[in-house]
Order: C-alpha cells, then sequence, then structure tokens
C-alpha cells in the first residue's frame, strides 16, 4: 500500500514545473513538458491581452494595461519614438514565437491582422531607428515568411498562403535602404518611414554604432535572396564590410562612428552595447550564406577579441590601439556573447562566461544593464556603495542570459542549464508578471518596477524559455543551417534558394547603383591618398605592460547554504537528463562569489534568496554525491601580467591576430607560434606560498624542480628553488615566470609555448637563455622556449 502511494505522490509531484516537492527538478520529461506548457501560456498571457488591450497600438504597458505608442508630442523621445513605429510592433515581433509553438490558429489570425490593418506601403508618418526596425520588424516579417512557406514546418500555410509577409517585408525595405544614401555608404542610424529626411531633426543622424551600422547586412542580404534583387545586399553589405575596414591595427572594431565622416566617436571597444550583433552577424551571416568573407571577419575579430578582451569570467572593455583594459564594466546586452561562443564551438569558455551572469542574476534578481567590476571603497553609506555597482540599474526582461542558456543547453544537455532556465521562469511567473504582461524593473536595487513591456518579451525572453523545455521542437530536429537572428527570428536558406539566386539575382536600380559607385570611388581615391581616417598613428610601443592588482581575495567562505534535502532519484528518468558536469565537476562554480565579493552586493529584499545552483532540491540531486559541499578552487593570488609584443608586426607575414585560429583551449600539453610578433601573454610570477591561476598552491619544490628542469646555473643565477627550500623568512624573493594565457587561450599547468622563430630584436628587457627560455625582465618564463634552441 505504502510503496502504491508513494509512486502516485511522486507521479503527481512530477508532473509540475514548480512543485514543492524534491522531485521537481529531476527534469524528467513530464517536467519538461510542463515547464514547456509553462512557459507557453505565459506567453499567451501577454500576447493574448497585448491583442485585446493594445493592439493596434505598438506595445502594451504591463501595469497600465493599455496601448503604448509613440510620443507624438516630442518627437526626442527617442527611448519610445525609436522602436515603435506606429506599425503594431509586438505583433509582428511575436509571429515566430507562435511559428515556434506550432500554433497555427494564433499564426493565422496574425498574419490576418496584418493583412488587414498594417499600411501596406509602411507609408507611416514615423521617424524610427533603422536597425531596431530592421531587426524587430523586417527580420519578424521574413522569418515568419519562411514558416508559412516551409512545407516541414508546422504552420506551414501551403496554398493559403499568399506571400503577404515578404510582400510587407519588401516594401519596408525599400522604406529604410535610403538611410545608406550617404556619403560614406554607412546608414543614417534613423529615417522617417513616409518622408525619408524630411522633417527629421539633424540632430537624431550625427552618430550611429557598429552594430547598427553592420548588422542590417543579414536581413537584407535574406531579402535579396528571396526576392532576387540584390540591391539589399550589395548597398547594406558594403556598409558592413566598411565597418570591418574601419578597425584598428589590432582588429577592434570601434563602437560608434560619425556616418557622414567615417570618424570613429570614441577610442575603446567591447562585446555589449553598440557592438554586439557586429560579432554576432558575422558568425550568423557565414553559416546562413556559407560566406567565407564573413567567417573570416568572425574568425579575425574573435581572436583578436580574446586575445586582448578576454578576461577569466568576461570579456572587458578595452582600449582600440593597445587592448588596455579601461572602462571596468560590462553590459546586460553582453551576456549573448555565450551563446555566440556556443556557435562557434567554444563551448568551455561560454560556460565560463555564462556563470558570470548567472552570479549577476543571483545578485541582482535580474541582469542589470551594467555592472561594475573594480572594487571601490568611497562611497559614504552602504546603500551608496552597493548602487554604485550597477550606475545603470534597470532589468527590462531583456532575453540574452536566456539565449545564452538555450545556446549552452543545446550544447552541453546539462541538467544545471535547465535548473537555470526554469528558475527564470520562475521568476517571471512570480516577480515579474502582472495582470496583463510582464514588467521588468526600473532599479535592481530598489524594486521599482517600469511600466514597460517592450517587443523582445515575447519575441526572445519567452521564446528561448520555451524552447529550452522543448527538447524537440522542429527547429531540434532540423539539419539545416537555422541561425537565430539578433531578435531570436529563426533564418534558413534552402539549396533551392541559392540555386535560384545565383541564376536569377539583378541589380537594376540606378539610384543605389550610382550612390555605390559613387562611394567606392570616393574610398579609392582616399585609399591612394594614404590618409589615415580614423586613428592617430599608433605608437610602436616595443612592450606593453599592464600589471592586474593584487588578488590578495578576502574570502568570505561561509554564506553557501545548501539545504538539507535528501538525496533522492526519479524513478524513470529518461538517460539524457541525468547528469550535470557543471554542478558536479566545476571547481570554479563558486570562485566569481568570492573574487568579486565586494562588488557583488545584493539588494537587501534579496538576501536571504538560494542562489540558482544551490536550490537545495536541485543540488541535492545533480551535487557532488561524495561531499556535501560544493568543491572550490581557491582564488589566485600570484601576481600576473600582460606583455604584447609589438615590433614590426604590420610587416611579419603572419598577421598578428590569425595566429591560433580556430584554437579553443585550454591547451593541454604543448602549442607551436610563429613568432611572438603580435603575441599577447599573460604572465604570471610564481612564489613560493601563492596559489596559482590553477588553484593550486606553488611550493619550493615545484619551483626547485621548474629551475633545475632550466639550469640557470648557466644564467649566473642562484637557484630560488634552493633558496625557498632553504630559508624559512619571507624576504622578497624573485619570482619565477610562467606564461598562463596565450592570446586569451588558458594554458595547462605544465603546457609549453614553443615558438618557431628567434627574436628578431635583442631589447633588454627580452632576451633568450642559453636554454632556449624566453626572458623578461631577466627573469625565465619557464614555459616558453625557443624551438631553434632544440
Ligand atoms: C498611428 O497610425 C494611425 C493610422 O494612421 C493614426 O490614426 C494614429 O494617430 C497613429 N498613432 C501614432 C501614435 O502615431
Ligand atoms: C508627422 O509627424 C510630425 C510629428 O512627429 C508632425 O509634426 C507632422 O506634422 C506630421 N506630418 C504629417 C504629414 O502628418
Ligand atoms: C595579502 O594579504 C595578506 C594577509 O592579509 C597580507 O599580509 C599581504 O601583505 C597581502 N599581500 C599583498 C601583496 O598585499
Ligand atoms: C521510462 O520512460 C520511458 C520514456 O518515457 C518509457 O519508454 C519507459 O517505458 C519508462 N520505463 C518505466 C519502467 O516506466
Ligand atoms: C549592501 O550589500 C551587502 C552585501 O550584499 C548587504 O549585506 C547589505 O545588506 C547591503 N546594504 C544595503 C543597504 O542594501
Ligand atoms: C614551425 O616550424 C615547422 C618546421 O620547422 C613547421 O612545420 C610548422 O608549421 C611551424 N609552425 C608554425 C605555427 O609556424
Ligand atoms: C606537471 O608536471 C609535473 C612534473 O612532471 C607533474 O608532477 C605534474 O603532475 C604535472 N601536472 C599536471 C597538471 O599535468
Amino acid at each position: 500500500m505504502r510503496i502504491i502511494w508513494s509512486l502516485t505522490l511522486t507521479l503527481w509531484i512530477s508532473h509540475q514545473c514548480f512543485g514543492s516537492g524534491f522531485q521537481k527538478s529531476s527534469f524528467n520529461r513530464h517536467e519538461l513538458h510542463h515547464c514547456r506548457q509553462e512557459a507557453q501560456s505565459l506567453f499567451y498571457h501577454a500576447y493574448d491581452n497585448y491583442l485585446r488591450l493594445a493592439y493596434p497600438d505598438d506595445e502594451l504597458y504591463p501595469i497600465r494595461c493599455r496601448g503604448r505608442t509613440r510620443n507624438v508630442e516630442n518627437d526626442a523621445d527617442l527611448d519610445r519614438n525609436d522602436v515603435m513605429g506606429n506599425y503594431s510592433a509586438t505583433l509582428v515581433d511575436s509571429l515566430t514565437t507562435l511559428a515556434i509553438m506550432g500554433d497555427k490558429d494564433r499564426f493565422k489570425k496574425a498574419i490576418d491582422l496584418i493583412r488587414t490593418d498594417l499600411e501596406p506601403e509602411f507609408k507611416i508618418n514615423a521617424t524610427v531607428q533603422v536597425f531596431e526596425t530592421t531587426i524587430r520588424i523586417l527580420g519578424g516579417l521574413l522569418s515568419a515568411h519562411l514558416y508559412a512557406t516551409d512545407p516541414a514546418k508546422r504552420v506551414f500555410l501551403g496554398r493559403e498562403y499568399d506571400g503577404i509577409l515578404l510582400h510587407r517585408a519588401h516594401r519596408l525595405a525599400d522604406r529604410l535602404l535610403p538611410a545608406y544614401l550617404t556619403k560614406t555608404g554607412l546608414p543614417l542610424p534613423r529615417i522617417n518611414l513616409a518622408t525619408e529626411y524630411r522633417n527629421v531633426p539633424p540632430g537624431f543622424l550625427q552618430e550611429n554604432n557598429a552594430a547598427a551600422m553592420a548588422s542590417p547586412m543579414l536581413e537584407f542580404t535574406l531579402l535579396s535572396y528571396l526576392t532576387h534583387d540584390d540591391k539589399y545586399r550589395q548597398v547594406t553589405k558594403y556598409a558592413f564590410d566598411k565597418i570591418w575596414s574601419l578597425r584598428s591595427e589590432i582588429d577592434l572594431v570601434p563602437m560608434s562612428f560619425s556616418p557622414h565622416t567615417e570618424m570613429a566617436n570614441n577610442f575603446y571597444t567591447g562585446i555589449g552595447a553598440s557592438i554586439d550583433s557586429f560579432y554576432e552577424y558575422a558568425l550568423k551571416g557565414a553559416i546562413l550564406f556559407q560566406d567565407d568573407e564573413l567567417w573570416n571577419v568572425w574568425e579575425l575579430s574573435y581572436n583578436a577579441l580574446r586575445k586582448h578582451s578576454r578576461g577569466d569570467w568576461f570579456f572587458s572593455n578595452v582600449e582600440l590601439m593597445s587592448g588596455h583594459e579601461i572602462l571596468p564594466w560590462i553590459d546586460s546586452l553582453s551576456a549573448f556573447f555565450p551563446g555566440l561562443q556556443v556557435l562557434a564551438g567554444d563551448v568551455p569558455d561560454a560556460q565560463k562566461k555564462h556563470l558570470m551572469f548567472l552570479k549577476l542574476w543571483n545578485t541582482y534578481g535580474g541582469i542589470p544593464e551594467r555592472w561594475e567590476f573594480d572594487p571601490r571603497e568611497f562611497e559614504n553609506n552602504e546603500q551608496e556603495l552597493n548602487a554604485s555597482y550597477v550606475p545603470l540599474p534597470w532589468y527590462p526582461l531583456r532575453p540574452e542570459f536566456v539565449e545564452t542558456t538555450y545556446f549552452l543547453y543545446r550544447a552541453t544537455r546539462d541538467a544545471f542549464y535547465l535548473q537555470v532556465a526554469r528558475s527564470i521562469l520562475q521568476d517571471l511567473k512570480n516577480y515579474f508578471m502582472t495582470d496583463c504582461g510582464f514588467a521588468g524593473l526600473q532599479d535592481v536595487m530598489t524594486g521599482q518596477f517600469q511600466d514597460r513591456m517592450e517587443t523582445f518579451v515575447l519575441s526572445e525572453t519567452l521564446k528561448y524559455l520555451y524552447l529550452t523545455f522543448d527538447v524537440d521542437n522542429e527547429l531540434h530536429k532540423d539539419g539545416s543551417n537555422v541561425i537565430f537572428s539578433t531578435e531570436a527570428h529563426p533564418l534558413w536558406l534552402k539549396a533551392a534558394d541559392f540555386k535560384r539566386y545565383k541564376s536569377s539575382s539583378f541589380f537594376e536600380d540606378t539610384r543605389y547603383r550610382d550612390h555605390l559607385l559613387r562611394v567606392q570611388q570616393r574610398d579609392a581615391s582616399l585609399k591612394s591618398s594614404n590618409i589615415n581616417r580614423f586613428f592617430h598613428d599608433i605608437s610602436n610601443l616595443l612592450l606593453y605592460r599592464a600589471r592586474y592588482p593584487d588578488r590578495n581575495s578576502t574570502l568570505n567562505r561561509k554564506g553557501i547554504s545548501t539545504g538539507t534535502c535528501p538525496i533522492m532519484r526519479s524513478a524513470n528518468d529518461s538517460f539524457q537528463f541525468l547528469h550535470s558536469d557543471v554542478i558536479r565537476h566545476c571547481e570554479r562554480l563558486f570562485e566569481i562569489d568570492y573574487r568579486y565579493a565586494s562588488n557583488l552586493r545584493k539588494p537587501s529584499k534579496l538576501i536571504d534568496r538560494v542562489p540558482i545552483e544551490l536550490e537545495s532540491s536541485f543540488y541535492h540531486i545533480w551535487g557532488s554525491q561524495t561531499s556535501p559541499l560544493p568543491k572550490c578552487q581557491l582564488p589566485p593570488t600570484t601576481d600576473s601580467f600582460d606583455v604584447i609584443f609589438r615590433v614590426g608586426w604590420s610587416n611579419s607575414k603572419t598577421p598578428p591576430n590569425s595566429q591560433l585560429s580556430g584554437v579553443y583551449g585550454p591547451i593541454k600539453d604543448s602549442i607551436t607560434i610563429e613568432s611572438l610578433i603580435g603575441v599577447r601573454l599573460q604572465v604570471e610570477a610564481l612564489i613560493p606560498g601563492a596559489i596559482d591561476l590553477h588553484g593550486e598552491v606553488v611550493d619550493a619544490d615545484y619551483l626547485a624542480y621548474l629551475w633545475e628542469l632550466n639550469s640557470p646555473a648557466a644564467l649566473g643565477f642562484p637557484n630560488p628553488g634552493q633558496d625557498f627550500k632553504n630559508s624559512a623568512s619571507n624576504d622578497p624573493r624573485r619570482p619565477i615566470y610562467r606564461v598562463s594565457i596565450l592570446n586569451g587561450i588558458q594554458l595547462a599547468h605544465n603546457a609549453t609555448v614553443w615558438i618557431n622563430s628567434t627574436l628578431d630584436t635583442s631589447p633588454s628587457a627580452l632576451g633568450m637563455n642559453h636554454n632556449g627560455m624566453l626572458m623578461l625582465d631577466k627573469v625565465p618564463v619557464v614555459n616558453a622556449l625557443f624551438k631553434s634552441m632544440f
């Protein structure tokens, strides 16, 4: 009797997505099914209410529960007017979420609304952002068109469908394309859909960012494939290529330009706001269009990023010419990047970078728009200090962290990511849901809500959540080249599309043909006059060193609660969900909590919230079976610094960033590089007692071993290893150097860097010892060896 009773209970509980039983996180198929349905019903809650209360307005006010429109009284209200073109934005942007859910009924009704209500020519008196309109509206229409016409999809409409979505997309593109008719070929940021530039204040057109200028290439190229009119591709690709050509010598792309002069407006870059989808579309464009040129852009730009901007846990902002770290913050938007790394095949690093955003979510109950990682202690009171780490404190329910979680789940099938997604789903339901929709936070510190539901909540956030749990979605079975646009619209092309496009594409529009010719001529003349249009000349620094602040950690090893639930397993979990390497084997799972303890400051009301990964019902099913507490690697206390070898790299036959192309770390034993020119090394100074980057305590024996291995006698140095062993004092000592990161790629403990060439120059700070070992400041770098010596 008892057994039967408990089985029944088990089944009942396991049917809940948010059940209170210990089974709730075992992620069997029933639970996934229910989480998926939960995501779907949250979507319907907002979508149906939008149609009922706000349509045909662009958005729904989730608190006031009525329509939200452009601000016609104040043109300068760009926050609103940039994204709301009076074209029922929420409806159009939601089309593909309906398609993904296989909801043919709502999908058809939405298309009917577009047919009857939407201004067919998009001749709307509204000045909007070209980029936002492209990704939300043009991309939404094109993707929905692909769904409606693909017999393999559940929402395939067959003869019922008249191509209306493609037709509308085509008309909209014609309204947006004039933004590219500038002297430089770079697009203006905004355009009036009815009048082009009549009555658009010049102040709205001065500056545009790299992402906004480069990205429309993807949607517009797809449009060319579908209409065979090649002007959309050629005009937007020209702008994409130009943005890439405006990169610095170390392949870093400025974030903002004047579209009138091509002058860069700033001297730093990163991966977040203003630049994000440049990288994204280089890679996704390469996949979608099978384009080697775009692949090359992705490879070089990713190499440059990981070399100069990749830190241990996040990509930081760096100066364009030198790669110096500046502006110590990370953007909420940059949470998309690990998802992109997954697509590129760099899963291990993506997993690390995802953890940083998880810790932000744990701390703030959302991802603040900007978070600062430089500790500071000067604020007067604790509240101000806490708030100072989130200078931009809002969280408008952005999708990027969910997106990355989804990609990582697809790549690893690790239950850890299901747990994260489930927890976010739960927060959407318990914290962010309103009577008619979802409201994000105006301030993560105060918990004040925002009466705003951007279209991406329905088109991205809820879509990625749904897809995470919908393990059998048709997108997951499909072997074709599906990519998600930056607005989460699935896009694909078939072999037949390529063929038809190749045989019948045309470019006849003289307005744009003449324009491209003029721009090309201008570029050629600028090039021949050899004017450096964009930057002051790069100083030919020999060697740049950035010292890292002492990483003397102030650890607080308490405060990790693991709950007291017994370890239980569900009777019939499907095999594929029965593992979590992250929770079981990631020894660095809690390193961020320690390292950034002073910056990750919870608002008081979240103090008792349990971190997602430690929720007891999850941790005790998936966590370590042997140790009750999570294992944790010690954060490093070694001093480390960066060295960049810059002399003459522009004459080197290997471009600086193509070395190690496609190598994703960590490097286990050894790696050979062509030369040191253009290489960036992070070097660790090993002294006894320090904890190194691998979390191991450096002991004197190990140093002595390294030292003997490398025969210091020949150099006339005392053997510090022996000194360490023989001395009990704490005198300052000569360290031994070891390369720990090479061009952004981690090296394993004992890995060796072999250098094919010899040193081109012999500046005093550099050298090579008799054993062929690289010397910096007369200190040998024990794992950097010149091959010519062997
Ligand atoms: C949106 O367009 C409709 C129809 O043209 C018009 O009546 C309405 O005033 C417009 N609303 C805004 C906010 O521009
Ligand atoms: C277009 O909208 C602007 C305000 O955004 C207004 O000043 C102007 O009169 C409108 N033009 C027409 C033709 O409706
Ligand atoms: C690291 O911390 C210890 C103990 O607080 C202190 O004695 C030591 O001086 C610190 N090291 C550095 C380099 O600041
Ligand atoms: C376990 O689940 C699988 C898939 O749902 C099913 O085929 C199988 O019969 C189940 N086994 C038991 C013992 O219930
Ligand atoms: C500031 O942050 C700390 C650490 O998270 C927390 O203990 C404290 O309650 C916070 N104080 C305020 C006023 O929010
Ligand atoms: C290093 O040199 C060897 C031959 O000496 C060559 O085969 C190899 O490709 C070189 N490696 C690199 C990375 O240049
Ligand atoms: C590194 O090399 C030392 C000496 O050969 C060896 O004892 C140690 O296990 C190695 N460490 C790793 C992580 O391979």
